[in-house]
């Protein structure tokens, strides 16, 4: 028997709730949010998508706690999503509030669960949801690189006029514009991306996916859901199918690659227990330097938020 809570019932967590009943991984999904109606209402249209869809995962929607008791797997989206204009960072103050009673209240009902974290800024709210929950750093996961390598494999398929199944790609770094994807990691079918585009078109592809978010929020006017949502319901597939797979992860990084005790995105292995790896990457000097000004992006808004003393 497995079970994931996923509270927000917005547009990325109802996504996130979609796409898990259709891989039918899972034998229920609970979807929770401050306003009951509209997570019961969205759980209720997801379950009767399941005769046409051919899934059995039984969806429910609720704004109580108690319904959340003993999940193996909980995704918080709980929070504002940024306006045009707006950086990840603004989000902060309310966020982190609100990231930390989700998380508190989750722990209230599912003594030792596994927390993916989707809520914005990204990096510290995990950093938050670890703080607030006491959980063995393992087990609380940030949610970014799959999205943001994603939007750089889809980028790359659209110049290459290759599919985005044969881009595979790492990037790392925290969620926002000083991430760090890495052309050196980069291949299309096996093949080094670099023997197959010009340098400045590959430069433009890696400042392009940097501000991938924001480029959303200036079309739809809040950001984005489909593959945020995606990316999340595959990291819950991982985690309970114990597949091991490596994705990069806003995960705890305790030493490596010149960083200590802090959470920022990097490639890790995802099974039953949550992280069972963090990969280190032998970086060049212009990687570790990018990866290290990012780590320091991401500490300033640490301060920020231990700076609020909510846990
Ligand atoms: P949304 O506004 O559509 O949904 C958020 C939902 O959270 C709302 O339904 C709201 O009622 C609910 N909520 C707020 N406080 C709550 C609480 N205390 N308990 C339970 N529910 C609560 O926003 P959207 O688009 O779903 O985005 C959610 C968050 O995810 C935002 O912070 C956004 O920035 C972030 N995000 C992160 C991504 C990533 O790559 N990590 C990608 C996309 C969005
Ligand atoms: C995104 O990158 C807003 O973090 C969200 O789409």
């Amino acid at each position: 028997m497995s079970k994931v809570t996923v509270v927000g019932a917005g547009n990325v967590g109802a996504t996130v709730a979609n796409v898990l009943a259709h891989k039918d991984v899972v034998n229920e999904v609970v979807l929770l949010d401050l306003k009951g109606d509209l997570a019961k209402g969205k759980a209720l249209d997801s379950w009767q998508q399941a005769p046409i869809d051919y899934y059995s995962t039984k969806l429910t929607g609720t704004d109580k706690y108690t319904a959340t008791k003993n999940s193996d797997i909980v995704v918080i989206t709980a929070g504002i999503p940024r306006k045009p204009g707006m950086s990840r960072d603004d989000l902060i103050s309310i966020n982190a509030k609100i990231v930390v009673s989700v998380t508190k209240s989750i722990l209230k009902y599912s003594k030792n669960p596994i927390i993916i974290v989707v809520s914005n800024p990204l990096d510290v709210m995990t950093y938050a949801a670890y703080k607030a929950s006491k959980l063995n750093p393992k087990k609380v996961i940030g949610m970014a690189g799959i999205l943001d390598t994603a939007r750089y494999r889809a980028f790359l398929a659209t110049e290459l006029k290759v599919s985005p199944k044969d881009i595979q790609a790492v990037l790392m770094g925290g969620h926002g514009d000083t991430m760090v994807p890495l052309p050196r990691y980069t291949t299309v079918a096996g093949i080094p991306v670099t023997e197959m585009i010009e340098k400045d078109k590959l430069n433009a592809i890696v400042e392009r996916t940097k501000k991938g978010g924001g480029e959303l929020v200036k079309l739809m006017g809040t950001s984005a859901w489909y593959a945020p949502g995606a990316a999340a319901a595959q990291m819950v597939e991982s985690i309970i199918r114990d597949e091991n797979r490596i994705f990069p992860c806003a995960a705890y990084i305790k030493n490596a690659y010149g960083l200590k005790d802090m959470f920022l995105g990097v490639p890790v292995q995802l099974g039953k227990n949550g992280i069972t790896r963090v990969l280190e990457l032998k970086l060049n000097k212009t990687e570790t330097k990018n990866l290290h000004k990012s780590a320091n992006a991401v500490q300033a808004v640490i301060k920020k938020f231990n700076k609020l003393k909510l846990t």
